[in-house]
């Protein structure tokens, strides 16, 4: 299929990848087994038939459940790898991590351990044919604002391992502005922001993010076309969305992908990217997420040449390397 091809040939970045959801039920099952940790479903097709989400917090509850799979440094590493070296084969060049680490400092296991293994396998990588990455730490926004201080407290002795922060977790009743002294403290420390927004809450928690947290670009953010005169501000101040297509549609944001919105916020000169969020959980890596709007909207070779190249413009590269990969 000519489509897929040039697809799986762009050049693009991932801006929007947590590692703990490219955690696939053979690689759970395997690391379970090696850290001798028994895992509460029966098989691995046990384990993928409950990947049949009804919302956004029914999903959750499994990918936190999952992660009882990851204990050491090792374990970290080799999950990171296994994403870089996917990646690679999908010719993605760049790609910005996210991870979770208070659902690993609740079960136990330390900031160090798993920074250490990620940071790791994302040096590795970049020096064995790439991609090239950055890390951002997200904080669980169900959490209160005293345990993302004491986790951004944690994370000092590797903050140069890490680029900036997130804002992740279940999003209803939890706004952003909920955050807003860690997020000063962030941005103070150097870190660079983004945050989860508008992905099951409302556009009002898209313009909260950027007004009370001052973030860079939005994750998800699709909700903000309930609301044109946000549209209009996401395009003029060209803040990037962050658009994960399979991800709203496997957690029912959206019933089917003619009803996404992102044809109409690329239309309105959102710059808009395409990302996979947990390809482990939602069906389909980044080339499939380009593939299921190209389908959805007959998008041609300009638009999904535009999409790539926003993938660049939006990332944490130094403008000098974003004018070498654009
Ligand atoms: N939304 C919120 N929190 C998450 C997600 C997501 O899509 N994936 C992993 N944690
Ligand atoms: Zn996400």
């Amino acid at each position: 299929n000519a489509a897929q091809d040039f697809i799986a040939g762009l050049p693009k970045a991932e801006l929007h990848l947590h590692i703990e959801g490219t955690l696939e039920p053979e690689t759970a099952f395997a690391l379970a087994e090696r850290n001798g940790v028994k895992l509460p479903y029966a098989s691995v097709e046990a384990m993928r038939r409950l990947y049949d989400f009804k919302n956004l917090e029914d999903f959750l509850d499994l990918y936190y459940q999952a992660t009882q799979a990851l204990l050491t440094e090792r374990d970290f590493y080799d999950l990171a790898r296994a994403y870089l070296d996917r990646a690679r084969d999908e010719n993605v060049r760049h790609v910005e991590i996210f991870f979770d680490p208070q659902a690993h400092m609740r079960r136990g296991v330390p900031f160090g351990p798993v920074v250490e293994g990620l940071s790791a396998a994302l040096n590795d990588a970049a020096r064995e044919g790439g991609p090239t990455s950055r890390l951002l730490m997200c904080f669980l926004r169900d959490l209160d604002e005293a345990d993302a201080l004491a986790t951004l407290e944690a994370a000092r002795p590797w903050l140069d391992r890490i680029t900036g922060v997130g804002l992740d977790s279940a999003e209803a009743g939890n706004p952003p502005g909920k955050f807003s002294e860690v997020y000063e403290r962030a941005r103070s420390l150097g870190l660079r922001a983004v945050a989860h927004a508008g992905e099951e809450g409302p556009a009002a928690y898209v313009a909260e993010a950027l007004d009370r947290l001052k973030v860079e670009r939005i994750d998800h953010g699709v909700h903000a076309i309930d609301d044109a005169a946000l549209v209009q501000r996401l395009a003029r101040e060209q803040v990037p969305l962050t658009v994960c297509p399979l991800s709203n549609i496997r957690l029912c944001v959206y019933p089917d992908m003619r009803a996404h919105p992102i044809q109409r916020l690329f239309e309105a000169g959102v710059v808009v990217t395409v990302n996979s969020d947990d390809p482990a959980y939602f069906g389909g890596y980044v080339n499939e997420n380009y593939r299921a709007i190209q389908q959805a909207f007959t998008l041609g070779t300009a638009e999904l040449t535009q999409l790539a190249k926003n993938s660049f413009s939006a990332s944490f590269l130094s403008n000098d390397d974003k004018q070498e990969r654009i």
